[in-house]
């Protein structure tokens, strides 16, 4: 027995990086998974990697969607039900970055970055909640970040990431009443293609940049997607449903110096 049998789980931005950890994760304990992603091919690819695809009853679903465009969302989340059979669970994962000091930032990397993270959690959000108030059961994880705590050159995602928090807080309190969890995790360093690109901006080389982030933390290593999988399907299990509302920071200690 899984813990996630029966259930279904909407993972957005799972093609690669932390999302497809996640997707990974629930798969692996039972669950039929939507891997969400801007590029349904992509998407499609990683829903075939996951634990369990090969078998009718467990096999998974790729859909491509852009998760700030609310006719891409409506669809994407009615595919997944009349495909999959049903919604349990949602994680707003998708995410980017454009960072730039205040002073050099566009209006455009300013609306993108929040259009993803924010705008993207919203929609995606209300697309699911109706079908999680209606059976009075629902589990939603929002991506936050050690960002939102402020960091130079990310105004832009920064914002997005603790608006993320504010928005998990109000899912909390409106839609308990409906058997609905709703919480958050905040990554510190996890070695993703995100963080990847970002040594690449900064020019400095992929290891050195993952090494210099494992010597300044507290654990002496960078963060893992399997690390960030396990706390998002504990808070995803029924062993938390008497968690709503909280920002679980999972970052090795990174914030405690
Ligand atoms: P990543 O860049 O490896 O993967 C992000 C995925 O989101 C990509 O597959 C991308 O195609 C997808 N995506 C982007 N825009 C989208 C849109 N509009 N609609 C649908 N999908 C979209 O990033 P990573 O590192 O896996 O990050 C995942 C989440 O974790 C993000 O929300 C990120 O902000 C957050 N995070 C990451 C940290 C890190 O160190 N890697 C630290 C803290 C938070």
């Amino acid at each position: 027995m899984g813990r996630f049998d029966g259930r279904v789980a909407v993972v957005t931005g799972a093609a690669r990086g932390i999302g497809f950890g996640i997707a990974q994760r629930f798969a692996h304990e039972g669950a039929r998974v939507a891997v969400i992603d801007l590029d349904e091919s992509a998407a499609k690819k990683a829903a075939a990697a996951l634990p369990g695809a090969d078998k009718p009853k467990t096999s998974h679903l790729g859909i491509g969607c852009d998760v700030s465009d609310t006719a891409s969302v409506e669809p994407a989340i009615e595919r997944v039900v009349s495909e999959l059979g049903g919604v349990h669970i949602l994680v707003n994962n998708a995410g980017i970055t454009r960072d730039n000091l205040l002073f050099k930032m566009t209006d455009e990397d300013w609306d993108l970055v929040i259009g993803v993270h924010l705008r993207g959690a919203f929609l995606m959000t209300r697309a699911a909640q109706k079908h999680f108030v209606a059976q009075k059961y629902g589990k939603i994880l929002n991506l936050s970040s050690v960002s939102a705590l402020g960091n130079r050159g990310q105004a832009n995602y920064s914002a997005a990431k603790m608006g993320i928090q504010g928005l998990t807080r109000t899912l909390g309190i409106e839609l308990g009443p409906f058997g609905i969890n709703a919480n958050a995790v905040a990554p510190g360093f996890i070695a993703t293609d995100m963080t990847d690109d970002t040594a690449r901006r900064l020019g400095i080389p992929v290891e050195d940049f993952r090494k210099m982030n494992a010597e300044s933390n507290p654990v002496r290593r960078v963060g893992t997607p399997a690390d960030i999988a396990a706390a998002a399907t504990f808070l995803c299990s029924d062993e938390a449903s008497y968690i709503t509302g909280q920002t679980l920071y999972v970052d090795g200690g990174a914030r405690l110096d």
